[in-house]
């Protein structure tokens, strides 16, 4: 049974949807029985201080990890124990937090890679039949630009990921998540690393996609995570501690006592001074 929070009354089939899911590290349980749902076009934030699961969680979704128990829903389907490609196929695009892109190829073709990856799984095959024409390959490097234009950073196409700063890099790693124009969005900790002012321009651009995807923000920055998330989960200890609207969530008592090592009366986790 769920502790804490409550379930809204569901309007549409969530996009995605995860029920009891523990993941065990050995003796460790790094996450306990987590419900949790994205509904259509909305942006989930999960949040929690460290060590409380939050990239268990991401991998639980992407298929990397597989749960000891629980199940994993996309649009309604059973999809627990499907392999990472799979769900990329089914509409799942994702950028972790090592960004993955290959320093070997332009920023341009970095992007077709994430139509390739796309196509190889299932997504689009219509389209990208192998072996493609020359036809075809401009279609997707035509794709890419555009992709890398809405990001405000087609001017460094024919650049290496290597050269470029990295903010540039992630915004490179954004595009190709973006590409093939996915269902659900998956950012673990979009925001590392980033200035303030990006910080900002990253929050607008995750607004503007809400209108064409769901989004699921795992993410350390309280502050973009009030300003851009619909909902929130919050994970402590591998477990679900609160959920609701970003301002319910910041008063919650349980919330301020795991962010801030004070429990739910005011006392400090070393006991009364
Ligand atoms: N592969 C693993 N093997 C053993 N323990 C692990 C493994 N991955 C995570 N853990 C443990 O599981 C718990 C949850 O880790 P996780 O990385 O999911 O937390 P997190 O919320 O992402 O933390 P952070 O904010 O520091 O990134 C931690 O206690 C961590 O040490
Ligand atoms: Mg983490």
């Amino acid at each position: 049974m769920p502790t804490a929070g409550t379930v809204p009354a569901a309007t549409a089939t969530p996009v995605f949807a995860m029920s009891g899911v523990t993941v065990t590290f050995g003796g460790l349980t790094a996450l306990s029985e987590v419900d949790l749902e994205v509904a259509p076009g909305q942006v989930l934030g999960v949040i929690g201080p460290n060590g409380a699961g939050k990239t268990t969680l991401f991998n639980v979704a992407c298929g990397f990890t597989r749960p000891d128990t629980g199940t994993l829903a996309w649009q309604g389907a059973d999809v627990t124990g499907v392999r990472p490609h799979r769900l990329a196929g089914l509409g799942i695009a994702r950028t972790l937090q090592g960004l993955g892109l290959f320093n070997g190829m332009t920023v341009l073709d970095n992007v077709v890679v994430g139509l390739d990856r796309a196509a190889r799984a299932g997504f689009w095959s219509g389209l990208l039949a192998l072996p493609r024409s020359s036809r075809d390959e401009r279609r997707l490097r035509e794709r890419a630009m555009a992709t890398l234009d809405e990001l405000g950073i087609a001017e460094h196409a024919r650049r290496y990921p290597g050269a470029l700063p990295y903010a540039l890099r992630k915004r490179v790693a954004l595009a190709r998540a973006l590409v093939a124009d996915p269902d659900l969005l998956m950012l673990d900790e979009p925001a590392s690393g980033l200035s303030e002012e990006e910080m900002e321009s990253l929050g607008a651009l995750i607004t503007s996609l809400r209108d064409r995807m769901s989004v699921m923000l795992v993410e350390h920055h309280m502050d973009l995570v009030m300003n851009v998330c619909d909902r929130l989960v919050v994970l402590d200890f591998g477990r679900v501690i609160a959920r609701g609207a970003p301002a319910e969530v910041r008063d919650d008592p349980a919330v301020l006592a795991a962010y801030l090592g004070v429990d739910a009366h005011g006392h400090d986790a070393e006991g009364d001074r």
